[in-house]
Parts: C-alpha cells; structure tokens; sequence
C-alpha cells in the first residue's frame, strides 16, 4: 500500500487527537489509548463457529491472555489459567485435529503394496477380501498415526495373487507417477535408490533369536574320571584289576564308538553338501535357488556374475524345500528373514557359510518427499518404544527346531546300545564282590580273635 502518497484533509489532526483522547466504555469495553497510541487493555471474546451458530469458550486480554475468566477478573497470567472452554470442531468432534492434512492436491495417496503369495505374513490381500495386512502394513499404520498430520490414503495391491510380483517394478512405477509410494517388504538396493526414490529403512530386528539349544546328556563324575584318568589309578589286588579291565574296555568300546558317529556324522554332512558359502556356490556349476520377485535375481546374476541358465525361479517355501531335497538346487539364496522362517518349518535344512551382504527392507517415497522425513521420524520411535518388535512377534513368530530330526536320531548311538556291555560289566563287578567277600570270610575263620 502506498501509504505516503494519501493526504491529510484539513481537520486530520485535530481527528486524531480527539479519538487518542478516547476514554469511554464502548460494546467491547473499556476504551482508551496509551501514548504510543496502542489500545489500552484491549480484550477480546473467543467464540467457537459451530455450523451456522457460536459458543463462546473463553476471553483475550493482555492481561490474562487466553482464559475462561472475563479480562476485568485480577489474573496473574500463570499458565495453568491459559486454557479455553472445550472446542467443537469441524465435523463436530471434540478431538483435536491433527494439523493439516498432507498436501496432495486434496487427493488421496495411492499406496503400491505387493500382493505375496509366500511368506504372507509380511504382506498380502486379506483372504477374500481387498484389504493389504501383514506386518509391513501394520508397520506403515502404526508409523502414520505419529504424524502431526493427516494422511489421506489408499492401499494399491501389487501383483497378480499367483506369484510374488517383481518389486523392481514395484519401485518404478514410483517413479511413473502410477504410485504415490510403496509399503511392503522392499529391499533397500542400489539400483533402486538410484532411480529417484528415498527407501525408509525398518530393519529387522536380525537379533530374534530361538532359545539356546538344551545340553542332553548327563553323567556321573565318577565314570568321566574313570574314563579318562583310570589308568593313574592304583590297582592292587588281582580281582579288582579284573573289574578294571573289564570297565576299560567298556569305556574303550565306548569312546571308539563315539569317535566314529562323531566322524561320521561331520563325513556324512559334508559330503552330503559341498557348499560351505557363497564362494563354493559361485564356483561350482549346481544350480541356484531363488525367491519369485526378489531383487536377488539380479543381484545373482549382475553383482556375483552368475549365469542366468543356473538359476532357478521358486515361489513359495514349499517350492525350496523340494527343490532342496530333489536336489533340483545345491542351495536357496535369499534374504536373512525369509530364510530364517523358512529353516523354522524344515530343520532339516541349514545355512552354509557367513551373510554376505546386508540388505535392510523399506517403504519407497518419491525423492524430496516431505512424508518420508515424517515416517522416518515415526519408524524411528516405533523401533524405540519396542511397537516394532512387538509387530515382528505377532506376525513372524517362529517355531524353533529340535536339534535332530527323529531319523537321525535312531540312527546313532545312544547309551541302551551299550546295556550288554553295561550287564557284564556289572556281573563281573558282582561276582568278584563275591569273591572278595568269600576271602574275607576264609582268611577272619584262619585267624580268630584270641
Ligand atoms: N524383499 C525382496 C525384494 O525387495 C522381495 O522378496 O526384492
């Protein structure tokens, strides 16, 4: 406004100083001006619009600032009187909006979610329905109600119900325009952080670990000091010496039979899988198991220069445990989750060698995206206050093996398969008691007590 060019009609001042001069009690009032000819004691009404009408929740005042009390009540400002009546608020609830809504030209977000077939758990359509659950959506649900803002959105199932889609795809059509964002199960890769995308990391919480395997077996002191320090022992009369032998040679029949399942075993296992690692997989010419979708396909093929004809598509954990046992594939590669839930449901399968590479998951933004700082923000407490492990049990709790399957364990030695050697041995005990004690007997009656 251009101010400076307007001009004073004759009488201006004169005007002014009458209306500085005002002390009156008008409509709001009372009415007057300090020197500097800001308004003294100004106080205001607040009212609440309700609809068509208003109530009124409170006052203004300089002197007591936003309070229930009218202005001219004495009031020394303390906060705990700043406080209005209860607000009504649009819609007619009294819960206190959030703030804004998230700004997309009053559109909703669509939200790309793959659409699993395997491992379900972690995302995939609700049976029969057209709703996205699992774990990851649980995830987004509880990280979005932290936002200071509303979030209108709408879940977009990704993929056909048949196999897993490809989540490659997944992320580009981001960068399409065609989703708004993506939540699920997304591995954070190179590739696809490259294309304009900003992937929130989750990670799993990699420590959820089953309890400790349980020690079987327990034996007495005295037969593992037998076992293994009998030969320091004194022996000196000829019987004893005979239950002696007897003991050793249990224990020798015992320890060899020991030292052979034991040989065995580790034999067997070895030879029954060359692969050690990702390095003797790579080097070798077996085929290669991996997961429908994944990014691991091309991580087999691009990064450890695999060939494409060794690598072979499975769907769902079923499909690996066939392909395992037929012997289809030498291994499954695949990310730690999933083979961690898989091995839960067949322990008769195990990991050979170190992770070797360490991928988190995450939900895809467009680069820039204000939302991904606010949801990175709220997954940040999620993992703090313990919601996302607490999401990890309910969805993607696993069953712990046993140490062996039971046909491997009757195939071993166990301690009945020595109950003979156990019966002679304590024949021989008991006969030679026997005879001690005849000894006895003889050599008290040669000599009597005089
Ligand atoms: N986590 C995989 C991926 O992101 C899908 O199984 O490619």
């Amino acid at each position: 406004m251009n101010l400076g060019a307007l001009s004073i009609f004759n009488g201006g001042k004169q005007l002014l100083e009458n209306i500085l001069q005002t002390n009156m009690t008008g409509l709001t009032g009372p009415l007057a001006f300090h020197s500097d000819r800001s308004p003294m004691n100004p106080s205001y009404d607040v009212i609440n619009i309700i609809e068509n009408g208003y109530q009124q929740i409170g006052y203004w005042s300089n002197n007591s600032g936003l309070s229930v009390a009218p202005p001219e009540t004495p009031s020394n400002r303390s906060s705990s009187d700043q406080h209005l009546g209860v607000v009504v608020w649009p819609g007619g609830t009294t819960d206190k909006p959030r703030g804004w809504v998230f700004p997309n030209n009053g559109k909703e977000l669509r939200i790309g979610v793959p659409n699993r077939v395997s491992y379900r758990h972690i995302v995939s359509r609700k049976d029969g329905t057209d709703i996205a659950e699992g774990y990851c959506i649980d995830i987004f649900l509880a990280a979005i109600k932290l936002l200071p803002y509303a979030v209108p959105y709408k879940f977009v199932l990704f993929g056909d119900g048949h196999e897993n889609p490809s989540y490659d795809d997944l992320v580009e059509k981001i960068s399409l325009g065609d989703f708004d964002a993506a939540v699920g199960d997304i591995a954070i890769v190179t590739n696809r952080t490259k294309i304009v995308l900003w992937i929130l990391e989750h990670r799993l919480n990699d420590e959820f670990r089953g309890p400790p395997r349980k020690q079987i077996g327990t034996i007495l002191w005295f037969s593992f000091s037998t076992m293994f320090f009998s030969h320091r022992e004194n022996t000196v009369s000829t019987l004893g010496r005979m239950v002696l032998i007897i003991w050793l040679f249990l224990v020798l029949i015992i320890n060899s039979s020991y030292t052979a399942s034991l040989t065995s075993m580790l034999t067997v296992q070895q030879l029954s899988s060359p692969i050690t690692g990702i390095d003797t997989l790579i080097s070798s010419t077996e085929p290669i198991g991996f997961q429908v979708g994944s990014f691991v396909q091309n991580y087999l093929i691009e990064e450890l220069n695999i060939p494409k004809s060794r690598l072979v598509p499975l769907g769902s954990p079923q499909e690996y445990a066939t392909a395992l046992k037929k012997r289809i594939v030498a291994a499954v590669v695949d990310e730690g989750p999933y083979i961690e839930l898989f091995l839960s449901d067949n322990c008769m399968f195990s990991i050979r060698g170190q992770e070797f590479t360490k991928s988190g998951w995450g939900f895809a933004f467009p680069r820039g995206s204000p939302l991904a700082i606010g949801m990175s923000t709220a997954i940040l407490t999620l993992s703090e206050n313990g919601e996302l492990q607490q999401l990890h049990e309910k969805w993607l709790s696993r069953k712990v093996c046993a140490s062996q399957t039971s046909d491997d364990v009757s195939d071993q030695l166990q301690l009945q398969s020595f109950w003979g050697l156990f019966l002679i041995c304590g024949i021989a005990s008991f006969i030679a008691l026997v005879i001690h004690f005849g000894q006895l007997f003889d050599s008290t009656s040669a000599f009597p007590r005089r």
